[in-house]
C-alpha cells in the first residue's frame, strides 16, 4: 500500500515521454495465445494490470519473460483453456482472453470479471458474439463455459453498442475461424487498430479496423511476431490536464496527436494553445481557464470516458459552469465527492455532473476509487493550495507506469510514501 503526497502550486513545465497504451497492451498480450508462436511485444507499460495478464498467460502454459518494457511471450505450448476465478478477478478486462482461448483451443472456461468501481461490466455482447460464431456457451453464477465442435465459423455480427472488449474478442476469435466474419458497429478506438496490426503481422487477414465495419477472413494458423505498442492517449491527455490547471507549458513526446482530436478541442475551448509536431504535443495554458461548456463522453472518436474524471478537475477550476455527461458507464462519478471535499462545487444528477468553477481547491486527504478517479485526485493536488494526500494508489498503478516520476520531471512537488 502507498500514498501519493502532492504540494500544489507548481506550474508544470518541460517535457516527458508518454508510456505505451495499457488498453492496447492487455488485448495484444492476450492475443499472443491465438498466435501460437513467439511474440516480442515492445513499449509495454510496467503496470499491475500487465503483470496480472502475464500471470494468466503463464497459467495457460506460455513462457513469459520481461525486460523492462519489452515482453516476450512464447505461446507455442498453451496447454489449458481454463482460467481460475482468482486470476480473472485480478483484472477487469480479463474477459479479453475469451476470444484467444476459443481461437486456439476451441474451448474456454473462465469467470465474468464482475462489476467494478465504474459499473456492472456485463459480458452479454461477448457471449452473444461467440454464440453467433458457433461456440456453445453456458453462463452460470458468473462462470462461463464454452465449447465448439471444431473451429468457430464466420458470422455477420451487429453490435448493439460499439463495445471495445467485444470487438477485440470477435477480431481475435475470427482470425482463425472458418470463413469471413463481419463486425457491424464495431468499436473504433485506436487500440482496436493496434490489435489488428499485431494480428495481421501474425498472419491474420483483418481489414477495416478502426472503422465501424471490420472484415476478418479466417486463416488456418497464426504465428508469432514483433510488435511495438502505440502510445497511451489517456495518459498523454491526463498530463495535458496537469499543464492546463497549473498554468503550465509542457511538451509530450512519443504520442499520436491524431488520437487526441476530441480532447484537444476541449483544451482549446478552455483557452489552452495546442501545437503538434510529428509525435510531439505541446500545450500552453492561460492563467485563467474558461469553461469548455458541455462535455459528453462518447465512443471513439468522441470524447473518451477515461478522460471524464481528469477533465472534471479542469472544469472544477475553470471560470463558468461546465456540464459533464457520462454516457458510457453508469457509475463513473465517484471522484466527485472527493473533489468537493477539496472545495470544488459539483452537483451530480444521474449521468450529468454540473460543475461551477471555483478559484482554487484546497489540499486534504482523498481516496482513489478507480484508476482514472485516482489520477484525477493527483491532478487536483497539483492545482490545490497546500498538501494533498492521495490514498489507495494501487488503483493508479493499474494504469500509470510512473505518474509521480513523470510529474516530477515536469516540475511537480510529488512523492510516494509506502505504508
Ligand atoms: C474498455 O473497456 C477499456 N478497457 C476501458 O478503459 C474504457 O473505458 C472502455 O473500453 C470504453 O472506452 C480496456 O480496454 C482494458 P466496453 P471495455 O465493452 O471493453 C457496456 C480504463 O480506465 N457493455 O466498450 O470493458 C458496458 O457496460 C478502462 O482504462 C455491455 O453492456 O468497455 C459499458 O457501459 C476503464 N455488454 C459500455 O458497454 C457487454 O457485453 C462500454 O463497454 C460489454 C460492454
Amino acid at each position: 500500500m502507498s500514498n501519493l503526497i502532492i504540494k500544489g502550486g507548481n506550474r508544470l513545465r518541460g517535457e516527458v515521454r508518454v508510456q505505451g497504451a495499457k488498453n492496447s497492451a492487455l488485448p495484444i498480450l492476450a492475443a499472443c495465445v491465438a498466435s501460437g508462436g513467439i511474440n516480442v511485444i515492445d513499449n509495454c507499460p510496467q503496470l499491475t494490470d500487465v503483470s496480472a495478464t502475464l500471470k494468466i498467460l503463464t497459467y495457460l502454459g506460455c513462457k513469459v519473460s520481461r525486460d523492462k518494457n519489452t515482453i516476450t511471450v512464447d505461446a507455442s505450448c498453451v496447454n489449458r483453456y481454463d482460467i481460475p476465478r482468482e486470476l480473472m478477478h485480478e483484472m477487469r478486462s480479463s474477459i479479453v482472453f475469451l476470444g484467444p482461448l476459443l481461437s486456439r483451443t476451441g474451448r474456454a472456461e473462465l469467470y465474468t470479471p464482475g462489476g467494478c468501481e465504474i459499473g456492472l461490466r456485463p459480458v452479454d455482447l461477448h457471449i452473444s458474439a461467440m454464440q453467433q460464431m458457433g461456440s456453445d456457451i453456458a453462463e452460470e453464477f458468473g462462470r462461463i463455459v464454452c465449447g465448439s465442435e471444431g473451429r468457430l465459423h464466420s458470422a455477420n455480427i451487429s453490435l448493439s453498442f460499439p463495445s471495445v472488449g467485444t470487438t477485440e474478442n470477435i477480431i481475435i476469435a475470427a482470425s482463425t475461424a472458418e470463413g469471413t466474419t463481419v463486425i457491424n458497429n464495431a468499436a473504433r478506438e485506436p487500440e482496436i487498430s493496434d490489435l489488428a496490426d499485431f494480428l495481421n503481422k501474425c498472419g491474420a487477414d483483418i481489414r477495416g479496423a478502426g472503422e465501424s465495419t471490420v472484415v476478418i477472413n479466417g486463416v488456418k494458423k497464426l504465428h508469432g511476431t514483433y510488435h511495438k505498442i502505440i502510445p497511451d492517449r489517456i495518459v498523454a491527455a491526463t498530463y495535458m490536464i496537469g499543464a492546463a490547471i497549473t498554468g503550465g507549458n509542457i511538451t509530450l513526446r512519443e504520442t499520436t496527436p491524431a488520437h487526441l482530436t476530441a480532447v484537444s478541442d476541449i483544451f482549446e475551448k478552455s483557452g489552452c494553445r495546442i501545437r503538434t509536431e510529428g509525435d510531439s504535443i505541446n500545450i500552453s495554458a492561460p492563467k485563467i481557464l474558461k469553461t469548455a461548456g458541455t462535455i459528453r463522453t462518447m465512443p471513439y472518436p468522441g470524447f473518451p470516458t477515461d478522460m471524464q474524471a481528469p477533465v472534471s478537475v479542469m472544469a472544477a477550476v475553470s471560470r463558468g459552469t461546465t456540464f459533464i455527461i457520462e454516457s458510457i458507464f453508469e457509475n463513473r462519478f465517484k471522484h466527485i465527492g472527493e473533489l468537493n471535499r477539496m472545495g470544488a462545487n459539483i452537483k451530480v444528477d444521474g449521468r450529468m455532473a454540473v460543475v461551477e468553477g471555483v478559484e482554487k481547491l484546497c489540499g486534504t486527504k482523498v481516496f482513489s476509487h478507480d484508476l482514472r478517479g485516482g489520477t484525477a485526485m493527483v491532478l487536483a493536488g497539483l492545482a490545490a493550495y497546500g498538501e494533498t494526500l492521495v490514498a489507495e494508489t494501487e488503483y493508479i498503478d493499474r494504469g500509470c507506469q510512473d505518474i509521480e516520476g513523470d510529474l516530477r520531471t515536469l516540475g511537480a512537488d510529488i512523492h510516494r510514501e509506502n505504508i
